[in-house]
């Protein structure tokens, strides 16, 4: 960004001067919607049990935000993400739909909408398939009924089935369905059942995460002990070598793609690119600036959304490139880093170690985490870092 567009930034917002939109080139957007029909006894995300008013001042509010924010940028990629936005009623998501209507969504590639499996039916994948979404992401999670109980989650292996039908039957043809192991009780081979039905519905994609034991939540708050490390790591070896065996690309830490699959807008993230987050608790990137919003959904509703934002030095948007961009298994590429940062990664960051260590690889003009320790990327960062 040129200095001229940031002095143009900066008056906007401090609220010096209104109505100057800074345009630069296509972005991202994240949009969180917090409601849930129910709460999961694992989940720490920013969420808030359905409640039919709160919904519509909630909209309301994040309409405002939106007309404050956005400066009009062509959108690339486009993700409703939550809680849960396909826990709307009807009503309400066309309220959404029009809130959308105020972004330039001409050049729109990726549309995703998350979703809880319980939620979908004819009707809202019609709905969703009309309005554009492209691409869903479904909450399944498990077919075991004891891992289901542990969450406080009832769905069958045939109810996903007969979503999985409609939703293709309507039109769509990318979805990704998320999967959780390492429930306490959970042996390899319920996840090997799990891995196998999940296969069986023929998702284009799937996000696999290792149960967190999150403080206040309902697992948390009751002292439930987190799986073996070891039998976590085995877990996560099978996943990425079933999967890969299935013709799944394996190219983020969680992520599995068929062929022209991976998700466009988390790549956006993991490449360091910048993305708007609109909504409570989100975080954006915007014209150099990180922001997160509160999670407050008192303050949100009354239009106090930014909790804080932070200008990003050199130095810093150097650090999020390899924090973000070894999740990715091609890692980073050498030259682009030179290109954004005018300076060689070799010479900021001391890689001698990882590198006599094969902990890092190169290979192709791309710096990356030997997949054999991707499992223990965090402590190899710290290493960098
Ligand atoms: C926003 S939810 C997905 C959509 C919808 N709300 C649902 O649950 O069906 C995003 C994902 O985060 C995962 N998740 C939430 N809490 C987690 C935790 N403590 N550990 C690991 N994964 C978690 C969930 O399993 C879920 O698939
Ligand atoms: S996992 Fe999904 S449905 Fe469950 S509480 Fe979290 S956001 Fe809501």
């Amino acid at each position: 960004m040129s200095n001229f567009a940031y002095f143009l930034f900066f008056m906007q917002r401090n609220g010096i001067i209104k109505m100057v939109k800074v345009v630069s080139g296509m972005e991202s957007v994240y949009i969180h919607i917090p409601f849930c029909k129910s709460i999961c006894s694992y989940c720490d995300f920013c969420k808030v049990l359905h409640h039919g008013p709160w919904v519509t001042q909630y909209l309301n509010a994040l309409l405002l935000e939106v007309n404050d924010r956005y400066n009009g940028e062509p959108i690339k990629t486009l993700y409703i993400g939550g809680g849960t936005p396909s826990s709307l009623q009807m009503k309400d998501l066309k309220y959404l739909f029009d809130i959308l209507k105020k972004l330039d969504l001409r050049e729109l590639e990726e549309f995703t909408f998350e979703c809880n499996l319980n939620d979908l039916d004819e009707r809202l994948l019609q709905f969703l398939f009309t309005n554009g979404v492209n691409r869903l992401s479904i909450g399944i999670e498990s077919f075991q009924e004891e891992k289901l109980a542990f969450m406080e989650r009832r769905h069958t292996f045939s109810d996903a089935l007969q979503v999985m039908d409609l939703a293709r039957k309507i039109g769509f043809t990318n979805i990704s369905l998320d999967l959780l192991y390492g429930i306490p009780g959970e042996t390899l081979k319920d996840l090997k059942k799990d891995l196998d039905l999940f296969l069986k519905l023929q998702p284009d994609h799937i996000s696999t995460y290792s149960l967190i034991v999150e403080d206040h939540t309902k697992v948390g708050n009751a002292g439930i002990i987190p799986i073996p490390e070891e039998l976590d790591a085995s877990m996560y070896e099978y996943i990425v070598s079933k999967l890969e065996s299935k013709g799944f690309i394996h190219y983020e830490v969680s992520n599995f793609a068929k062929e022209g699959k991976i998700s466009k807008h988390n790549m956006q993230y993991w490449n360091n690119e910048e993305y708007y987050g609109f909504g409570l608790s989100s975080h954006g990137y915007i014209q150099g600036i990180r922001y997160q919003n509160t999670k407050s959904l008192t303050s949100y509703i009354k239009g106090k959304w930014l909790l804080k934002e932070e200008v990003l030095s050199k130095e810093d948007k150097m650090y999020n490139e390899i924090m973000l961009g070894f999740r990715k298994l091609e890692g980073i590429c050498l030259k682009d880093f030179f290109d954004k940062y005018e300076v060689n990664l070799q010479e900021v960051y001391d890689l001698k170690g990882v590198l006599r260590q094969e902990e890092i690889l190169y290979a192709d003009g791309h710096l990356f985490i030997n997949p054999r320790y991707i499992y223990v990327m965090n402590e190899i960062l710290i290493k960098i870092l």
